[in-house]
């Protein structure tokens, strides 16, 4: 489809450099690589020129994704000294460029952040700063003289702070305005202050305004201090980390940037999550006929040892086990949910030892009610949105959440806390007339997530008119890139604006 007669934001065809760590199909940990999948594909469908630069990482199928070498070698400047590395190229979707910067030394690993034991590489800083010179020296060797610099999460964050020290005066990107989008203020990117001399942000800017925090060098808040705009990825949880609960010490950062800094609703891709064209679930539906669902519930059952039943409800967990998802807090009463309710559960995820070994235990501990996978697998991912009944995130903080939407499309309801993401996408049951599309509790206990699960259960067993109700009011929903996507290119305006006063 051509969405370039859609594009009401103005006629201009803008050329965006987006930076990333991971990137679906090629390498993902989380919901950024499904961000990346899909916005690139997006916008170049609007009519815009992108392109995607990320590392070429040891686990990439180099092969299956048709990696061809772009650049044999490429030297990068970094403050204290020259490094080289090589760059590939290959097509996403046959359509968006992605380049891979090839370092065997920062990247020819087969983990994105951290080695099998969890423990994050020591020389995280060097790589994302490497990664994000390399490309903007990648834009400044191809004249790629994109109007949008656009970076994701800390790794890529310093991409904001290059262009106004470093390339103010370039030919190429002298005039690039850039955009930071924080997906997960968790997570920084904070290293000891001697990096500055490798990073070449000069001293001079290591002070508590710009790139300083406690001593240390802070990427986020330097991205944040230096982008022409910033955003997050609901609108919720632009408010809540405009507070010092949500923030994780950078809300006066954020509250300084003022209307520069917005929520943005990420949109998922249903090429890959419907229900009705899903080529890796048992059987396909849709809300005008959902016989498979029926059959995709039964073949998890099968698959995951539970008691083959079509009446007891599954509730299903796909996570990283990270303290952000909850699941430390479900874990303190789902023994209790499931002694005390008819309800299966169907958990994947890993992360955490110590809930990986709970999880794992729980399934041998409860047979044919509980079914644990400890690993990463999308096809269970696919199965489990398809087969299950309900689906829950009890997440302390999500800032947007994909697996909640997801759940909406596959007729599988929601159970959320009313946080960020959750609290835009979900909406609340109403038992009295049975309106809403999913279940959402605030307070953060094992209380209050026994009762939303019991309250969940006992409108599966008692008000069954209900749940078809909600479901086939969550399949409706649509939150496809293309709005959200317009809302982007409304900020990238915004940047370019901005930038432009400041020349
Ligand atoms: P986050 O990025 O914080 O992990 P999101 O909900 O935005 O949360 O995205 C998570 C993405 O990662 C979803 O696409 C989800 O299906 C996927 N995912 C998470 N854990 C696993 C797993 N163990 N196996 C397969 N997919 C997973
Ligand atoms: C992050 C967040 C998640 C969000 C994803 C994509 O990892 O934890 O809530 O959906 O990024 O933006």
């Amino acid at each position: 489809m051509n969405y370039a007669d859609l594009d009401s934001s103005g006629p201009q065809r803008l050329r965006i450099a987006m930076i990333a760590s991971e990137c679906v199909p090629f390498a993902k940990t989380g919901g950024l690589a499904d961000v990346m999948g899909s916005l690139p594909k997006t916008l170049k469908a609007m009519g815009h020129d992108v392109l995607v630069v990320m590392p070429k990482y040891g686990c990439i199928d180099v092969v299956k994704h048709n990696l061809h070498r772009f650049y044999s070698q490429m030297g990068v400047w970094m403050g204290d000294r020259e490094e080289w590395c090589a760059v590939d190229t290959t097509r996403m979707d046959g359509d968006v460029p992605v380049y891979f910067i090839e370092s065997l030394k920062f990247f020819g690993r087969s983990g994105l952040y951290h080695d099998a034991e969890l423990n994050d590489y020591p020389d995280n800083a060097q790589r994302f700063a490497f990664l994000t010179r390399a490309a903007l020296q990648l834009c400044h060797d191809t004249r790629f003289d994109a109007d949008i610099v656009h970076a994701h999460d800390w790794q890529t964050a310093l991409a904001a702070a290059y262009l106004k020290v470093w390339h103010w005066n370039d030919a190429v990107l002298g005039k690039a305005a850039s955009v930071l989008t924080i997906h997960n203020i968790g997570y920084q990117g904070v290293y000891p202050a001697e990096h500055i001399n490798y990073l070449g942000l000069q001293w001079g800017n290591f002070t508590p305004e710009k790139l300083e925090d406690h001593g240390n060098i802070n990427f986020l808040k330097g991205g944040i201090v230096y982008a022409d705009l910033v955003n997050t990825v609901s609108p919720t949880y632009a408010e809540e980390t405009r507070t010092p609960e949500f923030a994780h010490g950078l809300a006066p950062y954020l509250n300084d940037k003022g209307a520069d800094y917005l929520g943005i609703l990420n949109g998922i891709d249903y090429t890959e999550w419907d229900p009705a064209t899903d080529p890796l679930i048992p059987a396909r539906y849709s809300r005008h006929d959902m016989r498979g669902k029926a059959i995709c519930k039964e073949a998890l059952q099968r698959r995951f040892g539970l008691d083959i039943d079509p009446e007891v409800p599954i509730v299903g967990v796909i996570s990283r086990f990270a303290e952000q998802k909850g699941l430390d807090i479900l874990a303190a009463c789902i023994e209790e949910i499931i002694t005390d309710m008819p309800v299966q559960f169907v958990i994947l995820g890993s992360g955490d030892l110590t809930l990986e070994d709970f999880y794992g235990d729980l399934a041998w501990s409860y047979p044919g009610q509980v079914g644990t996978f400890i690993g990463y697998s999308n096809e269970l991912a696919h199965w489990i949105e398809a087969g299950s009944d309900f689906f829950i995130m009890p997440s302390r903080y999500e800032p947007c959440g994909l697996n909640q939407i997801y759940s909406l499309r596959y007729g599988t309801l929601p159970i959320v806390r009313n946080t960020g993401g959750l609290a835009d996408t979900v909406e609340q049951y109403d038992e009295r007339v049975g309106s809403g599309t999913g279940f959402k509790f605030t307070t953060l206990s094992p209380r209050a997530i026994y009762y939303v699960v019991g309250w969940a259960v006992s409108t599966w067993y008692d008000r069954r008119s209900h749940i078809g109700k909600m479901r086939r009011k969550g399949m409706i929903q649509d939150f496809s890139w293309e709005e959200s996507a317009r809302a982007y290119l409304r900020a990238y305006r915004q940047a370019i604006e901005n930038k432009q006063q400041l020349t």
